[in-house]
């Protein structure tokens, strides 16, 4: 069985009007269980666009997107949005808590989302908060966390339906220095010992220390960087 997440000369065309962007074109890519991808590339240049593929949030115009053994290009809607739900954990630049939930709340309602929470779903959720920093928050609310905190519930609410694939898009965009380099070791950490199929959209090349892989994507084409260390000794 083929596992990870595998994209094969995958295109996307988005029609307005009479005009036709390709936003991607002929992109092929495979991340493995325990694998850390960085997608860099200016603005424009078909990032979100890839990894709404990726997540099934949106389906490609051409090519194939298989996510362990399902093909998410021919999967109906019903399948797509129980794949979303289960398979795919998504971190965004903004961790769009619930106000009115606490931290544990946070990760608990995706589990009553699929059905009812159980004694090891709180367990769990414990857990990933404590791996987080985040063992003394627990009951705290949004407004009592710092950018960093709030960003790290994200990262474990991602992880709490066990998911396959992680997808993160900018994740660091609203953070400092300091805790950019915090949540995104965390990310890689969690996505190591959990092996989950991991990609970081990222405008922020200090970050690529982090990952395993470096693609850049540039008006669709999706290519393969330089390795990680190099990069990463080129930012030093
Ligand atoms: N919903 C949409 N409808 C029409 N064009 C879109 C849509 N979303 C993105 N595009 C276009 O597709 C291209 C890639 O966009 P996007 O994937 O958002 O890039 P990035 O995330 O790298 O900034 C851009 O030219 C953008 O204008
Ligand atoms: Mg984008």
């Amino acid at each position: 069985m083929t596992q990870g997440l595998h994209l094969n000369e995958v295109s996307h065309h988005y029609a307005e009007g009479s005009n036709r962007t390709t936003a991607l074109d002929r992109v092929t890519m495979s991340v493995l269980p325990g694998e850390f991808v960085a997608v860099i590339g200016p603005s424009g240049s078909g990032k979100s666009t890839f990894l709404s593929i990726a997540g099934a949030l949106l389906q490609a115009s051409e090519g194939k997107v298989k996510l362990n053994e399902t093909d998410l290009s021919s999967a109906s809607a019903k399948d797509l949005s129980r794949i979303r739900l289960h398979e795919v954990g998504f971190i965004m630049q903004s961790s769009n808590l619930v106000p009115y939930l606490n931290v544990t709340e946070q990760l608990l309602i995706v589990k009553k989302l699929s059905g009812k929470v159980t004694k090891d779903d709180k367990a769990f959720a414990a857990q990933l908060l404590g791996e987080l920093g985040l063992g003394g928050k627990l009951t705290q609310y949004p407004d009592q966390l710092s950018g960093g905190e709030k960003q790290r519930v994200a990262i474990a609410r991602a992880f709490m339906n066990n998911p396959q694939v992680i997808l993160a898009d900018e994740p660091t965009a609203s953070l400092d220095t300091k805790r950019a380099h915090e949540v995104v070791s965390l990310i890689a950490k969690e996505v190591k010992s959990r092996r989950k199929a991991a990609i970081m959209v990222t405008h922020d090349e200090r970050m690529l220390a982090y990952c395993d892989k470096v693609y850049r994507m540039e008006d669709g084409r999706l290519s393969l960087s330089e390795s990680r260390s190099a990069l990463a000794e080129a930012v030093r």
